[in-house]
């Protein structure tokens, strides 16, 4: 059997979800699940639709990144409708999801390096991307992006190798991308219904960030900030205590671990 397989049948058989993964569209190859996503979503589709696609051919990530998206990857993205409220649990509930999602299927025990990155020790295996359509203060829908390197032999990409690994690479064994993909689902459904009481996703999600108590460095447009990662806000802020003992927040940027 092909150990690489994404099939949205298998996914979807006895989904135990309340409502993430009931619609699952598939394509062989796409641009960007984030477009496909938006697009459904702005023809109204229902939340918990999921978009994967087989392999990706101008995945996008943070920061106006590119994200490396080839076949033995798994690139979906999920529609939310949530209460504008929780907005700043998503990227909690996200990265949570996908840690959870990877621990129960394979034993392995991912960390979050703020604000969303999935690690394996050192290395990245996953990087979710969020974006909104918020219109007068109006949340019409949020587009979950999760980029996880599943079957990925990472020798093969020197200019990543450094920075990142796959679950293959972690097990030397290929793993299913539509068992990875249902568990991720599953998880990110029973975060959701937890959402009423986001003190738990916040509690969850700073016993999960490997960030915290570290020296960082965080560049932010011509500044950089440097300094020990002290605690998170209940938005999911990252505060950094400077050597001079200023505390600065940080909303969303990128954090170098030193
Ligand atoms: C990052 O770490 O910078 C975020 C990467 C997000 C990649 C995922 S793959 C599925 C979805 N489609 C995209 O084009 N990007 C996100």
């Amino acid at each position: 059997m092909d150990n690489n397989i994404l099939n949205a049948e298998m996914v979807q058989n006895e989904l135990p979800t309340r409502f993430i993964g009931h619609k699952i569209i598939y394509y062989p190859s796409l641009n960007s699940t984030m477009d496909a996503a938006k697009k459904e979503a702005q023809w109204g589709a229902e939340a918990g639709t999921v978009i994967v696609a087989g392999e990706q051919t101008a995945g996008r990530g943070r920061l106006q990144r590119t994200w490396f998206s080839p076949a033995g990857g798994l690139a979906f993205s999920v529609i939310l409708r949530p209460n504008i409220n929780y907005l700043p649990y998503m990227i909690m509930l996200a990265s949570l999801a996908v840690t959870y999602g990877v621990r129960s299927l394979t034993g392995l025990k991912p960390q979050i390096k703020w604000p969303n990155d999935v690690l394996i020790g050192e290395k990245k295996i996953c990087g979710i991307l969020i974006e909104n359509d918020i219109r007068k203060n109006i949340l019409r829908h949020i587009v979950i992006g999760i980029g996880l390197n599943v079957n990925l032999q990472l020798s093969q990409f020197p200019e990543i190798a450094g920075i990142a690994t796959s679950l293959s690479d972690q097990l030397t064994r290929q793993v299913s991308r539509s068992e990875v993909l249902r568990s991720v689902l599953v998880e990110m459904d029973k975060l959701y219904s937890a959402l009423p009481n986001g003190e738990i996703l916040l509690h969850q999600w700073k016993n999960s960030l490997v960030t915290l108590g570290q020296q960082v460095q965080v560049n932010m447009g011509d500044q950089i900030y440097t300094g020990r990662a002290e605690s998170v806000t209940e938005n999911g802020a990252l505060m950094i205590r400077q050597k001079d003992g200023h505390l600065v927040q940080i909303i969303a940027d990128d954090v170098m671990l030193k």
